[in-house]
């Protein structure tokens, strides 16, 4: 029973439902194991200082997966913040990403960096492909129908082994040397992007009101409340370019036209080909 006595928090953002998918199929594995979870999206959670204060409770006995979507090669802001106001007693974290099969970028080791100067040890991490979030309209998107039935696979094997790491003392770490696995140049290149650097080249959104019921859903479902319906849709500057607002209006009355940043996102897919796509840490 490796994972009697302790309690699971995972945890993750997932503007379009990927990430979401990736942690319901940790959810149940860790459950047909009768573990203790909780699962949550902490974009939505509007509590989670609650969160928190559990995750304190559960001090060493607490084992954190916390997910995340690479937008511009980097996990989401929300994300890191969370790590940061982490208590450093927690018992271990195991950081994953979903990527939409450009690059999976350094994300992986952005987070396992935040959990180690947090002294949270890495018990393992993973990275899944998936389908490219900004490529709903494509009919042949980057990922299609990522994560799949081998991804969760996968994930199954990375509950396996981690019950297993936990039967063992001391805790068997992954170094995080292990998630620096992009090329050193890349890397560094990769550490001067970030999604507020690109904000300026992403698609606009304009609604036409004509068009707009003022219905609220986009509101509603904007997973870092950046709307306002004043009384057509306002865009805050926190947003993240998420393009659920876009994807979900009911009268398509949010206009953005995504086809020059496809082109440049399918070319640089072929450029870096990053194989492979999921692929665990232990
Ligand atoms: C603004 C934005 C930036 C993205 N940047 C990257 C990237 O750098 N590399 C990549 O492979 N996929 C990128 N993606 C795709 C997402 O990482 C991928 O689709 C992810 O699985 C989305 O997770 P979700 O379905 O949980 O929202 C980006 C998507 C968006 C919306
Ligand atoms: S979801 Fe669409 S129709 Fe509804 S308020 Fe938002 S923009 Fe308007
Ligand atoms: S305003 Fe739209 S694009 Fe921006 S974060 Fe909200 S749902 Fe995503």
């Amino acid at each position: 029973m490796p994972f009697r006595n302790r309690k699971i928090f995972i945890l993750y953002c997932s503007p379009a439902g990927s990430t979401r998918h990736v942690s319901a199929v940790l959810e149940k594995e860790l459950k047909n194991r009768n573990a203790d979870v909780l699962c949550a999206d902490i974009c939505k959670e509007k509590e989670s200082g609650n969160l928190l204060q559990q995750i304190r409770q559960a001090a060493e006995q607490g084992i954190l997966f916390i997910a995340s979507p690479v937008y511009v090669n980097r996990p989401l802001p929300q994300i890191m913040k969370f790590i940061e106001q982490l208590p450093e007693k927690t018992g271990a974290a195991v950081p994953i990403v979903t990527w939409g099969c450009v690059s999976s970028g350094i994300a992986l080791y952005d987070m396992g960096k935040a959990l180690k100067e947090k002294n949270i040890p890495l018990l393992g991490a993973a990275k899944v492909g998936a389908q490219h979030s900004m490529m709903w309209r494509s009919e042949n998107p980057l990922g299609k129908g990522r994560p799949g039935p081998e991804d969760d696979k996968m994930l199954r094997g990375l509950t396996d082994a981690l019950a297993e790491k936990l039967q063992k003392s001391p805790l068997a770490e992954i170094p995080l040397s292990a998630l620096a696995y992009q090329p050193p140049e890349r890397h560094a290149e990769m550490e001067k992007l970030s999604l507020a650097a690109a904000k300026s080249h992403m698609p606009e959104r304009k609604t036409d009101e004509n068009l707009c019921t003022q219905c609220g859903i986009c509101a509603e479902e904007c997973p870092v409340a950046a709307i306002t319906l004043s009384p057509w849709p306002v865009f805050a500057d926190h947003c993240i370019c998420c393009f659920n607002c876009v994807r979900i209006c009911p009268e398509t009355a949010i206009l953005s036209d995504m086809s020059p940043l496809e082109e440049r996102i399918r070319s640089r897919a072929a450029l870096l080909d990053e194989k492979p796509r999921t692929q665990l840490f232990l």
